[in-house]
């Protein structure tokens, strides 16, 4: 096991009716703007109970961030924020309104331009405090301290983090999740499971307790993941979704291990260039990764194989395993090779250009290159058999 520090300061109010606990969270605050998405807070009922929480603030709005949240779009609530001296903000949505979020109170007291936060790496020291109130079980930014942006302009979708962008509370209740489409339940399956192999799925490093953590969480979406798809008001279902979103990326199971986040920085070019959901990307891109570096992942992918897929015997091979992670994925709905989204040969070349052009070795053994990640998407073009 490697050196680690951990920490982690998101409070987590956990539960049907906790939205109800956000005014005792913002007592020290007076002008809060509420961000939010596209209207399923309207729809749903959770803008109603969110605004009666802020009764007696100052409140502010912005809604329209879109998924895959862009800089152009947030650049407007940072001005709205600056002009109002915003000193909280209430992200209301899945992790597109929280990753936006972030973006907004990292900005607002940032003297430079604000893209060079994601694009230039500089470093982010304040930020507005903000607190989410969770509807989409998924990415982990409800405790995590990272975000996604992209720039429609440059089709650029860049990850930043900062210890100053924690969320000071988040509100996971279930019950809002409720009215979420069938194929937003699948990608927040499918990105969790994915967050999980990104920080396990490497090579073997004396990380007994957190190998266990992670089998525990991928055992606990393979088991919940059809049943809530199928049932999407059983409470106690959503419950342990929502749960194992969180846990999947809030810093625990990383602690002390080699990671490896090459599909995921694939992933993201595919929504850049070609607008699939992020979800959709890493379940195409991760069997197709896996199969290229299975020989390098091989000890772990036994480990995998048969803790949590319990293969045996002549099955205990990675390539049972990968069979098994992609029949996952495709037991849910989520289609995991490019032509099934009708995307072809010639669509894959900007974005390799764009690896060859950025140079990055990718993966826990900084093995994946450019050619390898061009390798990786014509796997990705093999129809399923
Ligand atoms: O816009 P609204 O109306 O809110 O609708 C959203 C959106 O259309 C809808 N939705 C959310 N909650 C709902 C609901 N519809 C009905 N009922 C509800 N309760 O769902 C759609 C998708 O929402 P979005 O927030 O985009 O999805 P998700 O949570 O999957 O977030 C994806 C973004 O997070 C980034 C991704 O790259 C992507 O930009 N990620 C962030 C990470 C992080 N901060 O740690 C890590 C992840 O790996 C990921 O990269
Ligand atoms: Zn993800």
């Amino acid at each position: 096991m490697k050196n680690f520090e951990f920490y982690n300061p998101v409070k987590i109010l956990f539960g049907e009716g906790q939205i109800d606990k956000i005014p005792q969270e913002i007592l020290p605050y007076h002008t809060i703007l509420i961000a939010y998405g596209r209207g399923s807070i309207k729809r749903n009922g959770v803008y109603e109970k969110v605004v009666n929480a802020l009764n007696g603030k100052k409140v502010i709005e912005f809604g329209g961030i879109e998924p895959n949240p862009r800089y152009e779009t947030l650049m407007k609530a940072i001005k709205l924020a600056r002009e109002n001296n915003v000193d909280f903000v209430l992200a209301v949505g899945g992790g597109s309104v929280i990753d936006g979020t972030k973006f907004i109170v990292a900005s607002v007291p940032f003297e430079g331009e604000p893209w060079d936060i994601v694009s230039k790496d500089v470093k982010v020291e304040n930020a507005i405090p903000f607190g989410t109130v969770l509807t989409l079980p998924a990415t982990g930014s409800e405790m995590n301290a990272g975000a996604v942006i992209s720039r429609d302009a440059t089709k650029e979708k860049y990850a930043f983090s900062s210890p100053a962008v924690f969320p000071k509370f988040s509100v996971l209740d279930p019950t809002v999740t409720y009215s979420l489409p069938k194929h937003q339940v699948a990608n927040g399956v499918v990105d969790a499971f994915a967050h999980v192999l990104e920080q396990y799925l490497t090579y073997p490093s004396n990380s007994t307790i957190q190998d266990r953590f992670a089998e525990g969480i991928l055992q606990t979406l393979i088991e919940v993941g059809p049943k809530t798809l199928e049932n999407p008001t059983d409470n106690n279902l959503r419950a342990t979704f929502m749960w194992s979103c969180t846990m999947a990326l809030n810093g625990l199971i990383s602690t002390g291990v080699p990671t490896d986040w090459a599909t995921h920085m694939i992933g993201h070019e595919l929504t850049a260039f070609l607008g699939l959901d992020h979800g959709v990307t890493l379940a195409i891109i991760y069997p197709a990764l896996l199969t290229e570096m299975a020989e390098f992942k091989k000890e772990k992918l036994l480990q995998y194989a048969s803790r949590v897929w319990y293969l045996s015997g002549n099955n205990l091979t990675p390539e049972r395993a990968i069979e098994e992670t992609e029949k996952f994925f495709r037991s849910l709905g989520v289609k995991t090779r490019l032509p099934e989204h009708g995307i072809s040969h010639t669509d894959i070349k900007p974005i390799v250009d764009r690896f060859v052009a950025r140079g990055w070795k990718l993966g826990e053994n900084q093995n994946i290159t450019p050619d390898v990640v061009e390798k990786i998407l014509r796997r990705a073009l093999e129809p399923y058999r």
